[in-house]
């Protein structure tokens, strides 16, 4: 019979074991998405390395599993440091089984009002970072077996107004995703994206205002972001929006399950078919 030649990856001594028992960088772990799957990991006994801005955040996530967590605060926007950064993460544990490319900016500009710099900037975090880190890790897991999940959005595929920018690079991550699976199924690593639709974090508590528009304060500011929410809770045919531990999941499952590769995973409480 046939055997396999990856199944999950090679623990050191004690046979094939899943990646999220292993080893796992996960971008943006300090808030949102990110934490709740750096969460998850540490609950199925895996190690995660997390990386984010925020060295307070950061230490947080340290102190409820220091033994399994390590650290490295960077500005991934700064793809000049990004072979540094990785170089970080795979001497934490001395090697990673897994990526989990999360971090991510979105900055919602109808046409008239989009900025160069915000693409610039979207562009490199969403996208660039993604890409080179993944390049990265691919050469560290090359022949061992390991796993990719890019953390994309059902934007990628059906996009909003003042989404340009960010849609663009989110469909750019999906090409990315499959692209790399095809190149990188024979070493035996898997290249996955999740596409969510709507996650409360605090992504999408920011009011998105029209051209010219002055942001609001206090009270007002409170108001606005609320209505904007319940006008994005009331697109989901399931009646809620998404919580970061619903995303969480998939990304788990898709850094598993050793026959994935290749696929765009939508999670979205039904929004992609109302
Ligand atoms: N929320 C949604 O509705 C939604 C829907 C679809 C897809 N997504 C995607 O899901 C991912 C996570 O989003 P989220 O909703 O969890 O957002 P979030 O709560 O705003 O968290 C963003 C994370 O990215 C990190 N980050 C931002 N800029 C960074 C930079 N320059 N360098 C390093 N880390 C940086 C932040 O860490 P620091 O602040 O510590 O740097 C934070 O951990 C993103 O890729 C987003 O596009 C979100």
């Amino acid at each position: 019979m046939c055997q396999p030649k990856h199944r999950g990856v090679k623990s050191r001594g004690s046979g094939d074991m899943s990646v999220s028992e292993g080893r796992v960088v996960v971008t943006g772990a300090t808030r949102g998405i990110g934490r709740a799957t750096a969460h998850a990991i540490l609950e199925r006994g895996g190690k995660v390395i997390a990386i984010g801005r925020n060295a307070d955040l950061l230490e947080e996530l340290h102190r409820q599993a220091p033994e399994r967590v390590r650290t490295v605060a960077a500005d991934l926007g700064d793809v000049e440091q990004l072979s540094a950064v990785a170089d970080a993460a795979l001497a934490a544990f001395e090697g990673v089984d897994g990526l989990v490319n999360c971090a991510g900016m979105a900055r919602y500009e109808r046409v008239g009002a989009i900025q160069l710099e915000s693409v610039d900037a979207q562009l490199r975090l969403n996208l660039i970072a993604p890409l080179l880190l993944s390049q990265i890790v691919a050469e560290h897991l090359r022949d061992r077996g390991g796993a990719i999940v890019n953390v994309s959005s059902t934007l990628s595929e059906r996009v909003a107004p003042g989404t340009s920018a960010y849609a663009a690079t989110k469909a750019a991550l999906n090409a990315i995703t499959k692209a790399m699976a095809l190149e990188l199924a024979p070493t035996g690593v898997r290249v996955n994206a999740v596409l969510p639709g709507v996650v409360d974090t605090d992504m999408i508590r920011v009011p998105r205002l029209r051209p010219g528009e002055a942001p609001p304060v206090g009270k007002e500011l409170e108001a606005r972001v609320e209505a904007q929410l319940e006008a994005l809770r009331s697109r989901h045919p399931i009646g809620r929006l998404g919580w970061p531990e619903d995303v969480a999941t998939v990304i788990v499952g898709l850094l598993d399950h050793p026959w994935q590769t290749g696929s765009l995973v939508t999670i979205d409480g039904g929004l992609s078919v109302a």
